[in-house]
């Protein structure tokens, strides 16, 4: 219903402002679209237009098409983009400590990881991120990682002995492929299928949604659902610029944000679920499912890289991970 005349306080049409009178807020990252990253930056952006009535802008800039993988977070800090969401393994290249996330059998589901996170000493990693100009907004999740290979089927950790596998840029990644003796190769994200096509690498690691939505799939033979580790993301924020905003679009992006986050991690989880039954309809790869009991073996094989961890940055973001953690 119409208010009357009295009543009535016209809302601006910000949509006619120029870009100097509006905020712009550029969000680049480097996954597709049809992805729980994707998608969540372009609710973020569509429900700030529509909340700040055009004000605010959020241009959201996927693919990589702005800024590639081992540019974005470069781009932030410049202050040529002003948001993106990174994999965390890629921000343990600036505060290493935040690799605890890579460890595998870390966690074993979404909800544990979020609680980490938001526990004193998830924050406490958050709070690293300030001293480099970062302003950390939430987790997103992608979620837990599988493999695929083109030589032969990953049963036993043994298995992956020998094997030219795709990481992202984090040495507990690259801990855990060696300490197997497989050979990890850090590549970027949106070359690591033309590096599968050339033959350069026999494999790689990822969760289910990026692998089917960048078509690795169709490049591999075998697929092992490990869920060995999380991949998620940190929505990030140029802390210069995010101080620079005034107070109620701070307020409007933060609210908006807890809102979407909620529905990212729901989306991940069900769009996950979605594309495995996909792949295991297609018959197009081998899938292999590591039993419980297979995972309890897998993890104590990864013993070496937690003493690695250790050695580096002490006991305590270990000993806070949910499986040393006694419940009553
Ligand atoms: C991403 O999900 O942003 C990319 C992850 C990767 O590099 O594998």
């Amino acid at each position: 219903m119409l208010a009357s005349c009295q009543e009535q306080v016209y809302p601006t049409d910000n949509e006619q402002l120029s870009h100097e009178e509006q905020i712009v807020i550029r969000f680049s990252h480097v996954v597709g679209e049809n992805t729980p990253k994707g998608m969540a930056a372009v609710k973020f952006a569509e429900l700030i237009k529509e909340r700040s009535r055009g004000y605010v802008e959020i241009q959201v800039f996927p693919n990589g098409v702005l800024y590639k993988d081992g540019e974005e977070m470069d781009a932030l800090l410049r202050g040529d983009t002003q948001m993106i969401a990174p994999a965390i393994s890629k921000i343990t290249t600036l505060v290493p400590e935040w690799s605890v996330m890579d460890l595998p059998y870390a966690f074993k589901n979404a909800d544990e990881v979020h609680t980490y996170v938001e526990s004193e000493i998830g924050q406490s990693l958050m709070t690293k991120l300030n001293a480099h100009n970062l302003y950390s907004m939430g987790i997103w999740d992608s979620g837990f990682k599988q493999l695929s290979n083109n030589i032969h089927p990953i049963e036993n950790v043994r298995d992956l002995n020998g094997l030219r596998m795709r990481i992202m840029p984090s040495d507990i990644l690259a801990k855990q492929f060696s300490s197997v003796g497989a050979i990890p190769k850090r590549i970027d994200f949106n070359t690591v299928f033309n590096q599968l096509q050339k033959g350069k690498i026999d494999g790689q690691e990822n969760t289910l949604t990026n692998i089917t939505s960048k078509n690795l799939y169709s490049l591999q033979d075998y697929l092992t659902i490990s869920n060995h580790g999380y991949l998620g993301y940190l929505p990030l924020m140029n802390h210069e610029f995010w101080n620079s905003l005034p107070k109620d679009v701070q307020i409007l992006l933060i609210e908006t944000l807890e809102e979407v986050q909620e529905w990212e991690w729901q989306l991940a989880e069900e769009l996950t679920a979605q594309w495995l039954k996909e792949m295991e309809a297609c018959n197009c790869i081998k899938i292999h499912y590591l039993s419980d009991e297979d995972i309890e073996k897998w993890a104590s094989a990864f013993d070496p890289v937690y003493d690695y961890y250790t050695d580096s940055f002490g006991e305590k973001y270990i000993q806070a991970l949910p499986k040393y953690q006694t419940h009553h």
